[in-house]
């Protein structure tokens, strides 16, 4: 079985990527969320994973951000948007496509940490991937203003050092 990976341009490859994500994420799954309401940032960089048969199985968003940890400055890249097509889960694509994902945040020398927001189904998936739960708080932009962000949980993936405590403001709009 050939898997082709592609880390393409985040816009470019929105519309190979929109598809997917609708089937995953579409309105009808995300209206009763209590995150239904969200602004989200776009992607900077695109992981896609492909079969010849089956063309796109898998997604993740990569993004680079200046955030603050404490009120200082830090490089921090993230993850967001991971989704597998339904009819092809439990093959490990999602765990390529995040390593790749990884893979390019540490490319980029300035990321320390790389960061994601789940929901706790997703718990168990990301602490058995080296992703650590981040016990402080996250503030966020949100078009009203700057909001604690919880509608989440924070997840960081140590690359220098990643913090597990203080307060992480993401400064502009959460992934
Ligand atoms: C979460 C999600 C992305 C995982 O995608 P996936 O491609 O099925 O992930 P993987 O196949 O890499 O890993 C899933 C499980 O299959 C297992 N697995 C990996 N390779 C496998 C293989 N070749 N055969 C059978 N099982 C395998 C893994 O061990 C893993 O189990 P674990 O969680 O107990 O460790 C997918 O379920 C999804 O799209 N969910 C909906 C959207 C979502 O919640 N996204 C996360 C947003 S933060």
């Amino acid at each position: 079985m050939t898997i082709e990976i592609d880390i393409l341009n985040g816009d470019a490859s929105w519309p190979i990527t929109e598809p997917l994500h609708q089937a995953v994420w579409g309105p009808h799954v995300v209206a009763d969320k209590p995150w239904a309401h969200v602004k989200w940032d776009n992607a900077h960089l695109r992981v896609l994973l492909e079969t010849p048969e089956d063309g796109l199985v898998c997604h993740v968003g990569v993004y680079f951000r200046t955030v603050t940890w404490n009120g200082q400055k830090v490089h921090a890249g993230g993850i967001g948007g991971v989704c597998t097509r339904e009819d092809r889960r439990g093959r490990g694509y999602a765990t390529m496509a995040i390593d790749a994902a990884v893979h390019t945040m540490r490319a980029n020398e300035a990321v320390r940490f790389a960061l994601l927001f789940c929901e706790p189904h997703n718990f168990a998936f990301y602490e058995s991937r080296s992703w650590l739960p981040f016990k402080g708080e996250v503030y966020c932009e949100q078009p009203e203003g700057r909001i604690r962000f919880d509608y989440m949980a924070p997840y960081v993936f140590n690359i220098v050092r990643a913090p597990t405590l203080g307060t992480i403001d993401l400064c502009g709009l959460p992934w």
